[in-house]
């Protein structure tokens, strides 16, 4: 593991309770910067060490004042708190959010609390997927509370459903028809219904609908039945009873299974996101434009090219290997080094059987090892006979292996064929002779 040259001894420094420290390993590891890899690496150790609570809902429920009500009680508690909020719709990060920044301001003096807001960059589906990383460092930073809060459009319950511990739907009396329309998604999200600004008209019309609508929803994972409570943030009451609510959740969590079940939840969708964004940037980093002129010209397609860059299908198709017999050589392959056979052949116009291995999680087109037994007298028996077994070439997809040949031949590095022969697998492969490849034998392969 090499720690980068930019972030030493940050990490320490955060876990130190260095509030400075924090802000810039958030920062790090939200934008990517360089290093942002070692750095989620050092503080995943303090994963799962804080309890998670998102507060979602519409917008104009009251959300903010909700959860400064929250973090002034945690805070009193002796807590540290962080408060990440997300938005969806702001192409931005790492700064403060105009409604944020007297928020900030306001905690500025206290290193019991941490604020950043994080905008969309990065997203997969509605949440930011740097979500994880910025969480792994609050909690490494010793926040044991941790309020999500998002800022879209009330759209995001389910996802942060896959992220907090303990989900809060807020909704108020004022926004009566959105109550009676209430997404089936909040419904199986929250684990607390907010009725806030219950000091409003309407109250007691809104909670009994609340009670309607949930009771028809009621959920199939036992154990925990959905809790409503009703709040006016901006006068504080009823904080203490949620409060109280959001204890028993998290007391819940802890004594039964479905606190596991979530925690696997959270990180198979850590790794999800995670996945999802490296196969993102790199497939779009190799989209050439030659691969654009191609489908400008009709010589290829958006099927074809995607089916290519998604499965890998640049670069080595296979290394083959010489050997004198493929049922002895394979115990090395299978066993000693996990690779997983994944076709037999006898190519009989070759003189040869070949076997193709691959690593067990290997997408369809990765690099394989192509083990060649001759069966009859040939080009591998020959090399067999002169060098013993052995590497005996290495083989590179071609998209287009006619434009591919005629390019080698204007190049002067002619291939051995003057069209494409058929191969293993079905594919249409070409050969280049080492004399005119730096002494490797060197395959084209076309896939069928
Ligand atoms: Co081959």
């Amino acid at each position: 593991m090499k720690a980068s040259k930019g972030n030493n001894g940050l990490a320490s420094r955060v876990v130190a309770g260095d509030q400075a420290a924090a802000g810039r390993a958030l920062s790090v590891v939200v934008n990517e910067s360089e290093g942002f890899e070692a750095l989620g690496r050092s503080f995943f150790a303090y994963s799962g060490r804080a309890h998670k609570i998102g507060v979602c809902g519409p917008p104009g429920c009251g959300k903010s004042t909700l959860i400064n009500r929250l973090l002034a009680q945690f805070r009193k508690a002796g807590e540290k708190v962080g408060v990440l909020a997300v938005d969806p719709t702001s192409p931005w990060t790492g700064g403060a959010f105009l409604g944020d920044r007297l928020r900030v301001q306001e905690h500025a003096m206290d290193p019991g609390v941490f604020f950043r807001s994080l905008g969309s960059r990065g997203t997969v589906g509605g949440l930011t997927a740097t979500i994880f990383g910025a969480i792994h460092v609050l909690e490494a930073y010793g926040c044991q509370r941790i309020l999500l809060e998002t800022v879209g459009t009330g759209q995001d319950e389910v996802e942060i459903s896959h992220v907090a511990d303990t989900v809060l739907y807020l909704t108020a009396p004022s926004l009566g028809d959105e109550i009676q329309a209430m997404k089936a998604g909040a419904m199986e999200a929250a684990d607390i219904v907010v009725l806030n600004k219950a000091d409003l008209a309407g109250k007691d019309r809104a909670l009994a609908a609340l009670r309607e609508a949930f009771s028809l929803a009621e959920r199939e994972s036992a154990g925990w039945k959905m809790r409503i409570a009703a709040t006016s943030a901006a006068s504080g009451e009823g904080i203490e009873e949620l409060l109280r609510l959001i204890a028993e959740h998290r007391a819940y969590l802890s004594d039964s299974e479905e606190g596991r079940r979530r925690a696997k939840d959270q990180l198979r969708m850590e790794l999800f996101w995670l996945v999802s964004r490296r196969l993102h940037q790199n497939i779009l980093s190799q989209v050439s434009d030659r691969d654009l002129e191609a489908m400008l010209e009709k010589t290829s397609d958006p099927w074809t090219l995607g089916e290519q860059l998604v499965s890998g299908g640049r670069g080595l198709d296979h290394v083959g290997v010489a050997v004198s017999s493929i049922r002895s050589a394979l115990p090395f392959y299978q066993d000693q080094l996990g690779l997983r056979l994944t076709h037999e052949e006898t190519v009989v116009a070759q003189g040869v059987r070949v076997a193709f291995l691959a690593p067990p999680s290997a997408l369809p087109g990765a690099c394989q090892v192509e083990l060649l037994e001759p069966l009859a007298e040939g080009a591998v028996s020959r090399f067999i006979d002169k060098r013993g077994p052995g590497l005996h070439h290495i083989a590179f997809h071609s998209s287009d292996i006619r434009s591919d040949m005629r390019r080698l031949r204007e190049a002067g590095s002619p291939p051995i064929e003057s069209e494409p022969r058929p191969g293993s697998r079905g594919h249409r492969v070409c050969f280049l002779h080492p004399k005119s490849a730096h002494g490797v034998l060197v395959e084209l392969v076309a896939h069928a």
